[in-house]
């Protein structure tokens, strides 16, 4: 994939279809070590130690539509390619984690691109989770809770156009007020 955020969209997908009620996200940046990690936990249905060692084979998947699942293979190519780690915990009813870590000064490491795009849309798609975003770049942080804004917003849809606007303005300030480890972003 051309930016990490598409993976984040996908593996945070994984999590909705789980039927989490809560999603973390976090993208945590350090320019002293070159690490960028990425961690994605939701409360959702988990799975057994089987289903979890064979989840990065491609050619598992319980979707019935296709017979390939890519989100997780896709994503652990993309931190491995760049010397990083990559990691799922789950334990059944009661979620799972995925991490991965990305060398950024690796000319392998794909761009972060849009993350606040990714968290808009499944903030917006998915009123029902709250989508827990921190970004952190050293020791500068911002957390965004879309239960927090929905609670704020008193009634009025997440997917209300003016409401999308704002968010998505709102959460790009934020994020470019760290200032940014990948340049050209
Ligand atoms: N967070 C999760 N919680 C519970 N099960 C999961 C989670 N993530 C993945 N799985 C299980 O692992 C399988 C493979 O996931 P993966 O994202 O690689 O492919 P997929 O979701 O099946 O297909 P695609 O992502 O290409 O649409 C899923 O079908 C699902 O059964
Ligand atoms: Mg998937």
């Amino acid at each position: 994939m051309r930016e990490l955020s598409l993976n984040i969209l996908d593996v945070a997908q994984n999590s909705v279809s789980a039927g989490a009620t809560r999603i973390e996200i976090d993208v945590l940046e350090n320019t002293g070590t070159h690490i960028l990690t990425v961690r994605i936990a939701d409360d959702g249905r988990g799975m057994d130690e089987q289903t979890v060692r064979r989840l990065p084979d491609p050619f598992f998947t319980t979707r019935t539509t296709r017979k390939v699942g890519m989100g997780i293979p896709l994503f652990k190519m993309a931190a491995e390619m760049t010397g990083g780690t990559f990691l799922i915990e789950s334990e059944p009813g009661r979620g799972t984690t995925v991490t991965a870590t990305f060398r950024t000064d690796s000319v392998d490491c794909t761009p972060l691109g849009d993350v606040e795009s990714s968290i808009c849309a499944l903030a917006t798609m998915n009123e029902q989770i709250d989508i827990v975003y921190t970004r952190a770049a050293d020791e500068r942080k911002f957390v965004f809770s879309s239960a927090e804004i929905k609670a704020m917003l008193d009634g009025v849809p997440l997917n209300e156009p003016s409401v999308m606007t704002w968010l998505s303005e709102y959460l790009k300030e934020n994020a470019a007020a760290l200032g940014d480890l990948q340049p050209g972003e």
